[in-house]
Order: structure tokens, then C-alpha cells, then sequence
């Protein structure tokens, strides 16, 4: 039986690493598990500036000095070139679109995608990423998605050099679809959307830990996301949405949704990987397709773990960590 892993430093293209006290921790976390991250731009206040794009990175720097940071801007408004242009020279890779009320910190965000399309013209023209938050706010929640497709296939049309990444891809529909789009469009892939469904939410007690936007949906999607995945398409790769809260924000009136997953995510995708028969196809997925579509090298530093058995804590930097309490049978070294 293996004893050892050697795999690339994981790259994680989809990271939530929040403001203010809490984010030195979150950054150092992500730190110890990925060589690179691409950050997240809801935080408070937004990331929506030339200005807050170079503070945010040098925050995360600050913290964190060996990792690779990789920076977002939140489209909610239109931005000029000049700013594009500045934006993406502090090192900003990708911008990231929210509708409006979607999910944590949206509030500002797009009630008509067509508004801002002033701006993702640009982002073409410029060669940045367009990240999809592709939910539908007023859907049913669980169709959220699927109802999300049609604005995805008119902006295919409408920018057809455009790269897209639809994030955190959850149900069989929207798989499917991407699957059929042109190689410029991807769809990052969660740790929890790979291992959960509602019934981990909702199906026995009241999961808040596992509670996040999109939802964890039904069987047949999460097979198809594994699908997917575990075929070794190159046009789904890791972005974890690591999404740390607070207990006391998670468990209240109005719980927050997110899944802190990023201390676990890469001992979790090993015992997946290799459940499967398919740890073969893991270095690509944390460490290869992503970097390829982001077009920036592949990174060459290694990282090791053996099989070894650990209990997740119940919490890490004070949020409730996926798979909290229980054990898992991969350790970073
Ligand atoms: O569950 C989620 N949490 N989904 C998101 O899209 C945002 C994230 C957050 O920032 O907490
Ligand atoms: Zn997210």
C-alpha cells in the first residue's frame, strides 16, 4: 500500500481570505496547503479598485510571504481600460461577477448582467477572466444554476475570445453544459460539491458547516461533477471556495453560507482520488489544468504527505472546518 504522495504544490483557483484581523489567519492556513491561490474580492469593502487590489495583495503577502497571490476584482460596476489596465498591473488575473443578493457580501452586486457588459467586452479585449458566481437569485434554490446557463451561453456568443471560468460548478446541467462549450470556457470544482449533497445540509439534522452557495444538490449531480472530474477533463480544475465564518455567524437567525474547507481540502481530495482508483489524475486537477487556462507556468515546487491518520479539529482559526471532528487518512508533511 502507498505510504507516500508526492504531488505539485496545489494551486487553489477560488479562495475566500476575508478582511481586517481574520485574514492573516486564513492566509497563513491556505498557505501551509497551496503554493498559489486566486483571492476572492467580496470581502468588506470590496475589492473594486486599482488601488484595493495592490493593498489586498500586499495584506496577504504581509501575512503569508510564500504564497503565490493571484487577485480578483468584483464587477459591481463598469470600470474603464485604464483601470482594467491598472488593475491587472497590481495583479489582479480575473474579475468576478456576483448577481445581485447571490450569496455572502452580494449586496452590490449585478441585477442585469447585460449592464456590465461594457466591461466584459474589455475584459476580452484585455485578456482577463470573466469567474462566474452562476446562480440566478430568483429561482428556486435548488434550479439556481441550471437557470444561471442561458446568461453563460448568450456571453459565449456575444464574447467569443472571452475566458470564463464557471465557478463552483454543482449541478449535472451545468457539467454538461460546460462540457459542450469551447475550450475558453472552465468551471472550478469544490471539495464539498465532490463529497456532499443536500442530505449532508438538511437530510438528517441541520448542518450549517456544510451549508454554502450554490447548494450541494442531488445525488446525480454530485456524480456528475465526480464525472467530470474523475475522467481527468482538463476543463475542471480545483477552486475549493474556501469560505470561512465564524460559529457565531454561521449558526443564528440568518446563517451565513460558506464551507471552511482549505486546511482539509487536499487530504480530503486524496482519499477521493485514490478511492477511486484515479491518483493519477490528482496533480493535474490541483496543480495543472488550472494554471494551463490561467495561462501562467505550472508551478515546479513539490509537496508531500503520508498516510497517516488525523482528526480535523472542531474548529481552525475559529471557524468549523469541513469533516470537523472526524478522521482522515492523508497528512501534508
Ligand atoms: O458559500 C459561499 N460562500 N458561496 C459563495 O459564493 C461565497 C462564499 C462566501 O464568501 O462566504
Ligand atoms: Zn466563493
Amino acid at each position: 500500500m502507498q505510504q507516500e504522495l508526492s504531488l505539485i504544490l496545489p494551486d487553489d483557483f477560488h479562495i475566500h481570505l476575508r478582511q481586517g484581523r481574520d485574514l492573516a489567519n486564513y492566509a497563513k492556513s491556505a498557505a501551509l496547503q497551496f503554493g498559489r491561490v486566486l483571492a476572492m474580492p467580496n470581502t468588506e469593502p470590496p475589492i473594486n479598485s486599482p488601488e484595493a487590489v495592490k493593498k489586498y495583495k500586499e495584506e496577504i503577502l504581509a501575512a503569508a510571504p510564500n504564497l503565490e497571490v493571484l487577485l480578483t476584482f468584483k464587477l459591481n460596476k463598469n470600470y474603464t481600460e485604464q483601470e482594467l489596465l491598472d488593475m491587472k498591473k497590481n495583479g489582479a488575473v480575473a474579475a468576478k461577477y456576483y448577481p445581485l443578493g447571490v450569496t455572502t457580501n452580494s449586496q452590490d452586486g449585478i441585477s442585469k448582467i447585460e449592464d456590465i457588459y461594457p466591461t466584459i467586452e474589455l475584459l476580452e479585449k484585455l485578456d482577463l477572466v470573466l469567474c462566474l458566481h452562476g446562480e440566478e437569485p430568483e429561482a428556486f434554490c435548488l434550479d439556481r444554476e441550471r437557470e444561471f446557463l442561458k446568461h453563460l451561453e448568450k456571453l459565449c456568443k456575444t464574447f467569443p475570445n472571452l475566458r470564463i471560468v464557471l465557478e463552483h460548478v454543482s449541478s449535472a446541467d451545468a457539467v454538461e453544459f460546460v462540457k459542450k462549450l469551447p475550450q475558453n470556457v472552465a468551471a472550478t470544482v469544490t471539495v464539498h460539491h465532490l463529497i456532499l449533497t443536500l442530505n449532508d445540509i438538511v437530510g438528517d439534522s441541520l448542518c450549517p458547516q456544510n451549508f454554502c452557495k450554490p447548494l450541494p444538490k442531488f445525488p446525480k449531480d454530485k456524480a456528475a461533477v465526480r464525472e467530470a472530474v474523475f475522467s481527468g477533463n482538463k476543463k475542471f480544475f480545483l477552486g475549493t471556495d474556501s469560505a470561512p465564518h465564524s460559529l457565531e455567524k454561521k449558526e443564528c437567525l440568518c446563517g451565513a453560507a460558506g464551507v471552511y474547507s482549505a486546511p482539509v481540502a487536499i487530504p480530503i481530495l486524496i482519499e477521493e482520488f485514490e478511492n477511486e482508483n484515479k491518483l493519477n489524475l490528482l496533480s493535474d486537477f490541483v496543480a495543472g489544468y488550472g494554471a494551463d487556462f490561467y495561462k501562467i507556468p505550472r508551478q515546479t515546487k513539490k509537496a508531500t504527505y503520508a498516510k497517516e491518520e488525523w482528526q480535523i479539529p472542531k474548529t481552525i482559526d475559529g471557524a468549523v472546518p469541513l469533516r470537523a471532528g472526524q478522521t482522515l487518512k492523508w497528512k501534508a508533511k
